[in-house]
């Protein structure tokens, strides 16, 4: 499996404080990795050296075998869909202008952006008729973050980068919408980075979890292994989970 994305020694100083420690690790193209860790943990900070908006202070990023800081930043950029917490939509275009923006810059003949962008909110459960052409203010917190995600999907890059998708959703459009995306992972099988601090999101989405301790890397497991870890965060996430659930959230992938 070739590795799409890779963090080397990677640290992070700010304002006289380290914040990111050594971090090794990597993600192979079909993986969905989970950055896993408590806020203020640098989930966030990490997620955001791949796509440059953060440069490190210490040690290497690479995407596709090259250094990030070697590649051309927008280049770079439309080879990874990013979604941000707050869906980062373009206020004063319609849904389908936000989802077709990045085909659009790369020279996609209109037809093909139309097909694609009637597809991706079709996938999402928003039918091109009804919300094609609202803007995001005519739209509900989630329903905004499904555009979001569709917008991240539309060029079909080879990697997503996910910061907290789904935070702002009730439980029950949560849960629906990590169903939808589970089920979005099985059938277009995208490299995903994805940054949360829910395990029963991490167990249900990751492949892999990778857990993050004050800046430490303090375990990275399968996520059918991670119930068994005994590392001390690990265990105190899994305590969350209360008393025979950890199985529970297994049979829902
Ligand atoms: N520009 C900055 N200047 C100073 N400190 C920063 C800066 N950016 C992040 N930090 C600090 O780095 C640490 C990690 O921040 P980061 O946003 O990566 O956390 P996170 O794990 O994403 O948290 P959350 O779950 O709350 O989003 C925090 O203590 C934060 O205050
Ligand atoms: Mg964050």
């Amino acid at each position: 499996m070739a590795v799409l994305v890779e963090f080397r020694a990677v640290t992070y100083q700010i304002g006289g404080r380290e914040i990111l420690h050594g971090i090794d690790l990597c993600v192979e193209e079909g993986e969905t990795v989970a950055l896993l860790g408590r806020s203020g943990s640098g989930k966030t900070t990490l997620l955001k050296m791949v796509n440059r908006l953060v440069e490190p202070t210490g040690g290497e990023v690479r995407f596709e075998g090259k250094p990030v800081k070697d590649w051309d930043p927008i280049r770079l950029r439309r080879r990874m869909g990013y979604v941000i917490q707050e869906g980062g939509l373009f206020p004063h275009a319609t849904v389908a202008e936000n989802v077709g923006v990045v085909p659009k810059l790369e020279g996609w003949p209109e037809e093909r952006i139309r097909a694609r962008t009637i597809e991706l909110l079709d996938a999402m459960g928003l039918p091109a008729p009804v919300y094609g052409g609202r803007r995001p203010r005519q739209l509900s917190g989630g329903e905004k973050q499904r555009v979001g995600i569709a917008r991240a999907l539309a060029a079909d890059p080879p990697l997503l980068l996910l910061d907290e998708p789904f935070a702002a959703l009730d439980p029950v459009t949560r849960f629906e919408m990590q169903q939808r995306f589970a089920r979005m992972q099985r059938t277009f099988g995208k490299t995903a980075l994805f940054v949360t601090h829910d395990i029963r999101e991490a167990l249900m989405l990751g492949t892999r979890i990778a857990l993050l301790k004050e800046g430490r890397l303090e375990l990275v497991a399968r996520a059918d292994e991670f119930a068994q870890a005994r590392t001390p965060e690990a265990m105190a996430f899994l305590a969350t989970l209360g008393e025979g659930t950890p199985d529970e959230s297994h049979a829902t992938r």
